[in-house]
Formats: C-alpha cells, structure tokens, sequence
C-alpha cells in the first residue's frame, strides 16, 4: 500500500446495532414506506421517533444514494445515525448494494469517523445471499472509503484510518457476512492498489517505476512471481510493435510479466493471460494530439493497473489456475527517435504493420503482448485496455466494450461483470471489421478507416491471439471519463480488478 492512502480495515460484529461501539452506525432505507421499517424501527423507537420524523418530513425518503446524518445524544452507543437511502424494495440489486456501502464510506470519511458501523444490510429480500452481501458491501466501502491526495501537502480534512464493522445481531448472518468481507478485503485492497498507481502522473510512473512497483508488489505475496522482459531483450525477441510506440521517450519500454501458480492440493486447470495496455503517458507521438484534455491520457495506462490489481488479488484468493498478467509498458510521445506515420513495423509474431496514425498505439503493444501469451501457451487470453475514443462515443461512462469470439468467454465475462458490477457490453468484431484493417503494403494498417473504432480495433487485436481463446474489454469510457462515479476520489476507478478476479476465481 502507498503510505498515503487510508487505511480501511472491514470486520465483522456479532452485536446488537444499538448497542455497537462505533463513531456512526449507518442504517438502510428502502424509499418504499414512509414509516420507519425493520432495524430502522428499532432505532427509531430509541431516539424517540426522529426518523419518523424526518421521513414524515420527506427531509429525506430513502431515495437511492440519498443520505442523512441524526445525533443521537447518548440514546443509542454510537453519537451518529446515517440514514442511507437504498430506492425501492424491489429494484434493489447487488451492485445498488455496493455504491449504498460506497456512499456510507464516503460520509464516514468526510465525517472523520474512525469507525462505522454498517447494518444497511438487514430486512434485505430473501433472495440475497449473506456472503455475497459482505463480499459486496466490503468492496463497496474500500470503493467510497477511497481518496487519492498523496501530493496534498495538508491532509487534515481526513483521518488515515477507517474501521468499518459489518453488524448483526445473529451469528450464523455474522458468519456468512465475515466470509464475504475476507475475499471483500483483498479485492478491495487490490482495487485500491490500482487507483493510486493509475492516479499517478507520468512523471511519477513511467515503465521503469511501473516495473519496479510490480516488481515490489510480487515480491510481498507468495505464489506470484515477476520478470521484467527490458528493452535489450524485447529486441532480441524482435518486438517490433513496442519497441516502435516506446521509441520516443527516454524512458525505455518494457514488458511485465507476472505470473501466479496454484501451489499444494490446487492443480492447474487452465492456463489464463490477462493482458493490460499500459501506456504511462499517451501523448499520441508524431500524430500529436489536441493539447485540450491531454492530460487525462496519463490514465492510458488503466488497462495495465486493472491486470496488476486482478494478479494481487487472484494471487491472494489462490484459484486452481495458472494465471500470467502481461502488461506492455511504453511512453507514446514525439520526438527524433519516434515512430513516424508511414513505418512498416515488423511485430514480434512476424506480421507486419503499416503505421497510418502513432496516437492508435495501444494495439501495437498489445499485438506483442497477446503474442507473447501464445507463446506462454495460454489457452485463455483477456486483454483490457483504454483503446479506442471510438468505445466512448459508443458506450459512454457506462459500460466497457467486450469483444470476443467465443461464446463461452463472451457468458462467463458477462456474469463476472453482473456479479462484480463492472458492466460490459458485447459489441462486433468479426471479418467484416478486419477487412477495414488489411493494408496493401503490410499484413496489417493500424487504423481502420471511418467507422467501428472499438470494433476494428478488436479485429485487429484478435489476429495475433493465435488459436487461443481470446476475449478484449475497451475500457477507455469506463476508466477515464467517470468523475469517480461522484463518490469519493476523483480519478481512475480502478475498473476491471474486480471483474477479471471474479472471472479468473470463479468461471
Ligand atoms: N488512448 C487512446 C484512446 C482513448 C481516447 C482513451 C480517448 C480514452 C479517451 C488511444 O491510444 C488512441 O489514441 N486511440 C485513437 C485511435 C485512432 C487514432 C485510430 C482514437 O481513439 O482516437
Ligand atoms: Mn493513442
Ligand atoms: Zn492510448
């Protein structure tokens, strides 16, 4: 962990709400009944019909992301109550769950709270199972308990801690949240991980400091392994699309690999590569971009902290896969040693590639990445990546692009996506989109012309999958245009750790 980040810390409580030690104790309420239901009754009668009060008032109804702060004066143990709104009864899902707890953590945060007490999961319907309930909520806290401030000089708007007890009066409920807040807490820390190093700028990271923070990231956690493939021996390797995108910088390019091996009972199954685009700085090389905005594109790099985050978490969980996370890291900028618009590049599996514009740079790293996973004889292969603006225009903020050609791949993603709440949508990229990228003087043009920019990209990626399996995730809307989805930081939201752990751990 960086220093500077809070550091939150999600238990469990077997205890009576009311009588739980903590500096607030947030309580849910569905926006269905204008009268205090469950567990918010129950405190309500303790402080003498203040949320019966407040509701009646319509102050505050329960609305969906909607909170409320009561003092409760020695009434109950904890001197706070935070109402947190959960919307109507029916429509609750569990991701409505987890931005509930996000927003929860959020407050406790701003309110400089050293500790919360979370019940908003009780008098849920039936159909919720508890320990995804705690899986969900913790991941939701470390989400909204989240800040990005380490170059704030004065921090004295927030503590550096956060203890959140997840409360329930009955023990096997205790239980069950307690086994979810375990797996809860590595995702959500390894999803912390991710934002504070997709936050920093790129004087800060650029592919040295990224391998030797990955490096160092390893090193703590048995089972995971990593080598740094350099820019001397990715020549040997004749790696020609990152050698070309990484020309122009004076931080030389390189390629992380990591890898995680099941140890002990837990045989290897399958042989899975996560590929993650990790352009330090995008500034588009000799095709320069625009000058507005610019700055956002030192999140070009997401794709690769989303792989590194999803390796510290799967390595933590210790599913019965082998699984590599390969992140090709490279500066794109312009300068006299760059790659120019015209360049035939000769890439790492032999197939050519006629450069039409150096800002689609993304694709050019990850053609020796997803080649290097064939040669690692992976049967699997997802790569992520803020690809295209072509995504963004297409999905917005909403949903990352999943491209593949297999149908199973395409299932197993999507329920991760649904289970962890990092939406995807399904979007072409078959032969008539790789027709578009065919070049007359190459093999392949890095460009495909007017139209499907997400799509064409993807064809291209495919072509250097070989025969295995192989599924993309265009991240650039999801990952660079979210405000932080309003709660908590500004900045990367660390998309993707915890879908690719959820498909890695359990497809
Ligand atoms: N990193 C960008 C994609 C991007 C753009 C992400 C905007 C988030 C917001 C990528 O390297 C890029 O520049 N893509 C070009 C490709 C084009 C030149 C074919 C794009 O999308 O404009
Ligand atoms: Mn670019
Ligand atoms: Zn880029």
């Amino acid at each position: 962990m960086p220093k500077r980040a809070i550091d939150i810390s999600v238990k469990t409580r077997k205890a009576d709400p009311s009588q739980i030690k903590a500096d607030i104790l947030a309580v849910g309420i569905f926006s269905d009944s204008k009268k205090p239901a469950g567990l918010a009754k129950d405190i309500d009668k303790q402080l003498n019909g203040e949320i019966g009060n407040l509701l009646g008032m319509e102050d505050f109804t329960g609305g969906f992301g909607k909170t409320a702060v009561l003092y409760t004066n020695g009434r109950i143990t904890a001197p706070r109550v935070l109402l947190v709104g959960l919307g109507e009864k029916k429509e609750l899902a569990s991701c409505k769950l987890r931005k509930a707890a996000a927003h929860a953590a959020d407050k406790a945060v701003n309110l400089k709270a050293r500790t919360l007490a979370l019940a908003i999961h009780q008098d849920l319907p039936a159909k919720f199972d508890l320990t995804d309930v705690g899986q969900t909520l913790t991941e939701g806290i470390y989400m909204g308990g989240y800040r990005y401030d380490e170059f704030v000089s004065k921090k004295d708007s927030r503590l550096n801690k956060l203890n959140v007890l997840l409360t329930d009066a009955d023990q096997s409920a205790a239980r069950k949240l307690g086994k979810g807040a375990k797996a809860g807490n590595i995702i959500g820390q390894a999803q912390s991980f991710a934002r504070t190093i997709a936050n920093r700028p790129g004087n800060i990271i650029n592919p040295k400091t990224l391998a030797s923070t990955a490096r160092k990231m390893a090193s703590d956690i048995p089972g995971l392994t990593c080598t740094v493939i350099t820019e001397k021996q990715l020549k040997q390797k004749k790696a020609g699309g990152i050698l070309a995108v990484g020309g122009g910088s004076a931080t030389k390019p390189c390629m992380i690999v990591l890898k995680y091996s099941p140890t002990g009972k837990t045989k290897s199954k399958r042989n899975i590569a996560l590929v993650g685009k990790a352009v330090t700085f995008d500034a588009g090389g000799i095709s320069l971009k625009p000058s507005a905005g610019m700055h956002d594109m030192k999140f070009d790099k997401g794709g690769g902290m989303c792989v590194l985050g999803a390796m510290q978490a799967i390595s933590k969980l210790k599913p019965a896969a082998t699984v590599y996370g390969i992140i090709p890291a490279a500066e794109n900028m312009p300068s006299g040693t760059s790659y120019r618009p015209g360049d035939i590049v000769t890439t790492m599996s032999g197939k050519t590639v006629e450069i039409q514009n150096t800002d689609a740079e993304g694709r050019m790293i990850l053609a020796d990445a997803i080649h290097h996973a064939t040669q690692l004889k992976c049967d699997t292969i997802v790569d992520v990546a803020t690809l295209t603006g072509a995504c963004v225009v297409a999905l917005g903020k909403h949903m990352a692009g999943l491209m593949s050609s297999d149908d199973k791949l395409i299932d197993q993603l999507k329920q991760a996506a649904d289970k962890s709440g990092e939406r995807v949508w399904h979007l072409p990229s078959g032969p008539e989109y790789l027709e578009q990228m065919k070049s007359k003087i190459a093999d392949l043009k890095n460009t495909g012309g007017k139209g499907g920019g997400a799509c064409t990209a993807a064809a291209f990626l495919k072509e250097f999958a070989g025969d295995a399996k192989w599924a993309h995730i265009d991240i650039a809307g999801v990952e660079i245009f979210t405000d932080g989805s309003k709660i908590g930081s500004p900045g990367s939201p660390g998309f993707g750790v915890r879908l690719l752990t959820e498909y890695v751990t359990n497809a």
